[in-house]
């Protein structure tokens, strides 16, 4: 059985139907897979969530902990995004 592992980052991306459209299903992908290349499974999580009621703003995400919120995102900002506040953030 799988442990109740909780880990250090997360990122919430919106695959609602707006979002998923606009690319929110993709950013989800590509966040996995950088995830995955790095290394970095055990301590960062990507989660699918349903819709926001940010539709107008598709695709949205956020990342925590550092509580950093996301809109119209494009893949060169998801990328940024991922540097900044995966990556080089020093919370926790
Ligand atoms: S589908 Fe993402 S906010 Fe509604």
């Amino acid at each position: 059985m799988k442990g109740f592992d909780i880990p250090d980052k997360v990122i919430y991306v919106c695959t609602g139907s707006k979002c998923k459209k606009k690319g929110g299903k993709d950013l989800a992908k590509m966040f996995r897979s950088m995830i995955k290349d790095m290394g970095l499974q055990n301590t960062v999580e990507v989660i699918k969530t349903e819709c926001t009621d940010r539709c107008d703003f598709a695709p949205v995400m956020s990342m925590q902990p550092d509580n950093a919120w996301l809109h119209h995102v494009t893949e060169a900002q998801a990328r940024q995004a991922f540097q900044e506040h995966i990556i080089s953030s020093d919370k926790p």
